[in-house]
Order: C-alpha cells, then structure tokens, then sequence
C-alpha cells in the first residue's frame, strides 16, 4: 500500500491540502489534479508539505466536468481521493442567483460522474473515495428549523433530488452534493467494476489552514470563516446544524478508508456533534485575556439545529486503525489560535 499511486482532486483547497498532507504522510505516491498551475506555489511554500520534501506529480485539469475530463489523469493511479466540487462562496464574491443551478447542482454531480466514467476506462483503479456532505443525506428542511431531530440520521439515508430554480447558494449547494452521491450510487450499480466506492461524509470542517496567510483570508470565504466570525461578536439569527469536524479528521479519514481492511460500497459520517455557542465559552476559558482586551468577543450568536448522526459507528470502524475524532473544544482552539497569530503577523 505504501508507494501506491494515488490520484488527488482540490489539493488547492483547504481540505484537500490536509488531504494531501495525510496522504503523504502514510506513504502513498500522490498525482494532483488541479485546475491551473497558480495555486501550486502555494502548497510548495506551505509549511507542512516543505517539511515532508515530497515529489507530488502536478497535473492540470482545466474543467473538471469536461467529457473525459480526468482520462490521462487516472492512468496508471490505483486510488482515487476526489475533494474537488463547488463549495458556498462564505462572504466572498456571491454567485448569482440565476447562475446556482448551474454552478452546484450539475457541476457536483458531473464532476463525480466524470471521475467514475474515466477510472473505469482506466482499468487499474481499485477503489475511489469521494468527499460528500451531510447536506447530502439531510432533507433540506432539517436546515431550516422543521425536522425530527429525534431520529438519527445513518450514513446510509439518501434523500429524493431536488430541482431549481433555486433563491441561496447553501440550498443549490444541498441539491448538489445530495445528486452526486445519488448519481453516483447508480451509477456504480448500473456498471460493473473492479474499484468500489466510499463516501466521506463530513459536516461543517473547521481548524488550522496553512494555505491562509492573513486575516482577512480567514475571515471569508471557507467554514472556518463561520466559526471565526461567531468569535468575533456575528450576530446569526438562523440555526446552523451542529455537525462539526476537524479538518485533519477528515483527511485523515479520506486517507484511511483506502486500507484494505475497511470493506468498499460504503459510507461514512465525518462529523462529531456540538452547539456552536460552546465556541464562545472555550475561547472565554482558553484566551481570557484576548477576550478581555477585545481580540474575541463574548457577544456572538449562533442557533444550533441538533441534527444527530450515526459518526460513532465510524469512529468504531476506523479505530483499529488509530482513528478518534477530535472533540470540540481542540477543533475551536486551533482556530482561535490561528487567528491571534495572524493578527500578530498584520
Ligand atoms: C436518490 O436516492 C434515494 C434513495 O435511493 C431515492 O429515494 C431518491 O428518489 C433518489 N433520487 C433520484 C432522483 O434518483
Ligand atoms: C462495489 O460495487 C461494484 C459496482 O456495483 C462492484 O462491482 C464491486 O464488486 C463492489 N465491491 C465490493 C467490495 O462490494
């Protein structure tokens, strides 16, 4: 397994970075994918992969959701990890309304399509994880105040499509990602493989972004964005889902669901559950005196809509092999803390 050829989609993105990092760490040879050479610089320079010295081989796939897109990327690679899909555009510029249907809910599920279309022509891939979403097996109306938040939602609940038009990113955003892994599952019913599927299913990622070098930076435009803001005194009249996860986490799962010993065709929740507001009171208790002299503020709100998951049952599967999910308070710490060393940096 160490030294097998792993092909890596959104390496330049926050999670897929941490991917890359984990992968890496356990050995793997890893083939990146992305979308032009710009953003490469960035991860040569960042701290955790110049200390591992690695030889990644960079490849550049423009559109993802080009027919064929991933053909010549494939080849040869005996692992799939794909991060890459649209994500919420948190406070940078919006998408517009008319162009959501478009931009979440075809390129998601195109993207994931176009991966399984080109590793089965490739005919070396034995196994594909793809990140997915809680969005995804949620009906969308537990994000808005009106589920049963009694029942808990297993990693295997698949909710019907929905079509737009659609008024907000995060509800195009749910249509999306709840159609890729649809899609997906048929697909992979429909065709006849030597790779299997698994689904890492994460909630709301927070933690440390080496790929963030200011505090504007941090303060849109990713998740942590969310939980920075709630820090800083943001006033959320909406309920957000207390699914929360670290980021390490979560690649680390990406990383070790390719071990042979977790059986394939399956899913699993990446997310631990929390109430948002307990951020505040970390922060109090952590960085007293940063609250004290106005760094963070105690002021903030945040709703928390407890919508419950069954992530115990991947913390079971994946403990042989060292696995424990990071409890809130160390995922709110690391983001307090790289927040006052960026502002120290200003
Ligand atoms: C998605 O999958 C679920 C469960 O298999 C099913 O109930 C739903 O109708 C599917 N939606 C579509 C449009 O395929
Ligand atoms: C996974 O599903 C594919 C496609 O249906 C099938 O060919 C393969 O044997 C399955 N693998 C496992 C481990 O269940």
């Amino acid at each position: 397994m160490a030294n097998d050829l792993v092909l890596l989609t959104g390496a330049t993105g926050y999670l897929g970075y941490l991917t890359l990092i984990a992968l890496l760490k356990r050995g793997y040879k890893v083939r990146a994918a992305v979308r032009s050479n710009s953003k490469v610089s960035k991860i040569e320079a960042a701290p955790s992969f110049k200390a591992l010295k690695p030889s990644v081989e960079w490849v550049i796939v423009p559109d993802m959701t080009a027919d064929g897109a991933y053909d010549e990327a494939v080849k040869g690679v005996k692992y799939i990890v794909h991060v890459a899909s649209p994500i919420p555009t948190f406070g940078t510029e919006a998408i517009p309304t008319e162009k959501l249907e478009e931009y979440f809910l075809h390129q998601a599920p195109k993207g994931e399509l176009g991966m399984l279309t080109s590793a089965h022509k490739a005919g070396t891939v034995k196994r594909i994880v793809v990140t997915s979403s809680v969005v995804a097996i949620v009906p969308f109306e537990y994000y808005m105040g009106e589920g049963d938040y009694s029942k808990v939602i297993p990693a295997s609940n698949r909710i019907p499509d929905v079509t737009g038009p659609f008024v907000a990113e995060f509800q195009a955003y749910s249509a999306g990602k709840a159609k890729a892994i649809n899609a997906s599952e048929a697909w992979m019913e429909s065709h006849d493989t030597i790779f299997d599927l698994i689904s890492v299913i994460p909630g709301w990622i927070f933690g440390q972004d080496e790929l963030v070098s200011s505090v504007e930076d941090f303060t849109k435009g990713s998740t942590n964005s969310v939980l920075l803001n709630l820090l800083l005194g943001n006033k959320e009249e909406n309920g957000y889902n207390g699914n929360v996860v670290s980021g390490e986490d979560v690649a680390q799962l990406q990383v070790l669901a390719l071990d042979p010993s977790i059986k394939g065709n399956q899913s699993f929740i990446a997310s631990i559950d929390a109430e948002w507001e307990d951020a505040i009171a970390i922060v109090k208790k952590e960085y007293p005196e940063q609250v004290a002299n106005g760094d963070f503020s105690v002021d903030g709100k945040q709703p928390t809509f407890d919508i419950k998951h069954t992530w115990k049952e991947t913390e079971a599967t994946f403990a042989p092999l060292g696995f424990k999910f990071a409890p809130f308070e160390k995922i709110v710490k690391a983001v307090a803390k790289q927040y006052l060393e960026l502002k120290a940096k200003a």
